[in-house]
């Protein structure tokens, strides 16, 4: 699904914030992205949707080398993935409702579809009272919300969470789990960046750990254990 090697990064001129990262995600897998603030979690997350090309190494989504492709066969790709940004980036002339449609009237979905959908899914984030409401109005949790469900209304082959508990409150947090879980059970390959070490220990995937530009990859702690129950 994603193959990083040796890949760096730097913006402009400035140093290397992303330095020899080599890993390899399998299709339906589900891994935590962990590290210390400025580690560059958000960053490996741009390359992972597409929104930069690395500076030096190889990037390969979907089985395709990504570092040659032009910008219109990057946006037929970027179609396959949801994203929750760290800071949301909701549309904010659009309604809750309308914002999380999106995905799906993009996708050319009839209309009758698109509501049952975005119905259910902001009833069940705790929003079905606020779908009419313009996202400036809404608190920081609720946005967040509105980011997550447009995320994943349209089933993504990947997805890619930015901090998406960073505004909530535990309850809410564990809800919104619970449903990358689901989602990922249906085929999602997941990526979430956290700092939240509950969310990491309740949900044991495995991690993906940042420092200083540097990735490494650890198994969840109980994975002997998982292993042996037979869920992996
Ligand atoms: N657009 C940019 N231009 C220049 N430097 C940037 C840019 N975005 C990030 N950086 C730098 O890259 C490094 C990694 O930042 P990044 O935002 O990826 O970290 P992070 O792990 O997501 O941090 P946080 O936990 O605070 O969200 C930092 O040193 C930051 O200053
Ligand atoms: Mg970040």
């Amino acid at each position: 699904m994603i193959k990083f090697e040796h890949v760096g990064l730097r913006y402009g001129v400035g140093p290397e914030v992303l330095t020899d990262i080599d890993f390899t995600l399998e299709p339906g897998s589900f891994h935590f992205l962990t590290g210390p603030s400025g580690s560059g979690k958000t960053s490996l997350m741009t390359l992972m949707y597409l929104g930069r090309k690395p500076t030096r190494g190889l990037v390969t989504m979907f089985g395709q080398n990504i570092n040659q492709m032009e910008r219109d066969k990057l946006a037929t790709l970027r179609q396959r993935i949801g994203v929750v940004f760290q800071d949301f980036r909701l549309l904010n002339h659009l309604s809750a409702f309308d914002n999380v449609a999106l995905p799906l009237r993009i996708a050319g979905r009839p209309e009758k579809e698109i509501k049952d959908n975005v119905d259910e899914l902001l009833e069940w984030v705790g929003l079905g009272e606020h779908k009419n409401v313009l996202p400036l109005t809404m608190s920081g949790g609720q946005q967040q919300r509105v980011a997550i469900a447009r995320a994943v209304i349209a089933r993504p082959k990947l997805l890619l969470a930015d901090e998406p508990t960073g505004n909530l409150d535990d309850e809410i947090g564990f809800r919104l789990m619970n449903l990358f879980d689901q989602l990922n059970r249906m085929g999602t390959t997941i990526v979430i960046a956290t700092h939240n070490q509950k969310i990491m220990d309740e949900f044991g995937h495995s991690r993906l750990v940042l420092d200083s530009g540097t990735l490494k990859i650890e198994a969840p702690k109980n994975w002997i254990q998982k292993k042996i129950e037979g869920v992996f």
